[in-house]
């Protein structure tokens, strides 16, 4: 049995239950990936598969992402949208929006969002990856389907990662998993309501507040040569807004990586 059970997960979405379908299983390749077949099969939007375990969870460009059935909790929601791809330009930062307010409102202090992906944790003095979000598209005659994947640290992993990482427990939180996973179902579809009315710019003025580096110093490391300048958050469209010694850089492509170059306390710019 899965450490998830949909039948305990419906009273706590209370009114939005109608609008989620979740399958939980103990095991898969990664939630993404299920999803999609379900969806190319017609699943329908609301659709939400929980896994205990991962056999080959993805990051961007191919990472893997590493979770344990106790220490994590990963899933994939399916969302459809009409029209084109290119109108979901920020649909990532959107769903950041939203995970964030539900780990808020289960009382992490000091959640931030760094673009386009992360959610991090402001801890010792420094931030650390508390969750990551993949977003992936496709499109057909009805419009463009979204799955959104969530890794979700309820422990800090243990594992060689290349950059530091939390859980929420070290955010003093200790709420039951299925209260975690509706806390975040429900936020996720207010957030998605809001970017389907008004996209990205409905949200917009949330993520400036919870942006790690807002007005730090950073890098991004391309893949041809890396830019370096002041970070001013992300524009209506989600591009982020780099301010340098030509004038302001807007960035689309989410294969590049941002570094903050300059220290910080990790509380400063909350
Ligand atoms: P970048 O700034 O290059 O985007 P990133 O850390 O945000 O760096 P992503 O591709 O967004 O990179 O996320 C995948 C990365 O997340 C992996 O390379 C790995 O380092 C890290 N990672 C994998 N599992 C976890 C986890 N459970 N918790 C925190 N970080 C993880
Ligand atoms: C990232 O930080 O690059 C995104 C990580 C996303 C991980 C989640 S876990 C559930 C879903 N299934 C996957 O294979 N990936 C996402």
């Amino acid at each position: 049995m899965a450490l998830i059970d949909p039948v305990l997960l419906k009273p706590r979405l209370g009114a939005l239950a109608g609008r989620f379908d979740v399958d939980a299983l103990d095991e898969c390749d990664s939630t993404n990936s299920e999803l999609m077949r379900r969806a190319d099969r017609g699943a329908p939007a609301g659709t939400v598969i929980v896994a205990d375990r991962q056999r080959a969870g993805r990051g961007r460009r191919g990472r893997s992402w590493l979770s344990s059935p106790e220490a994590s909790l990963t899933f994939s929601l399916l969302w459809r949208f009409p029209g084109s791809p290119t109108r979901l330009s920020g649909l990532s930062l959107a769903v950041g929006v939203g995970l964030a307010r539900a780990l808020g409102g289960l009382g992490a202090p000091g959640v931030r969002l760094k673009w386009p992906n992360d959610v991090l944790l402001a801890t010792n003095g420094d931030f650390a990856k508390l969750a990551g979000i993949l977003v992936e598209l496709a499109s057909d005659r009805r419009g463009t389907q979204a799955i959104i994947g969530i890794g979700l640290n309820l422990l800090p992993p243990t594992g060689d990662l290349p950059q530091p990482a939390s859980g929420l427990s070290a955010a003093g939180v200790r709420v039951e998993r299925h209260d975690i996973l509706a806390a975040i179902l429900a936020e996720l579809a207010a957030a998605l309501d809001t970017f389907a009315a008004l996209g990205f710019a409905g949200l917009r003025d949330d993520w400036q507040a919870l942006h790690a580096w807002q007005g730090e110093s950073v890098r991004i490391q391309g893949e041809e040569a890396d830019l370096a300048g002041r970070c001013l958050g992300a524009d209506p469209d989600g591009a982020l807004l780099l301010e340098t010694g030509k004038g302001i850089e807007r960035i689309f492509s989410g294969d590049v990586s941002l570094r903050r170059t300059a220290g910080g306390d990790g509380t400063s710019h909350a």
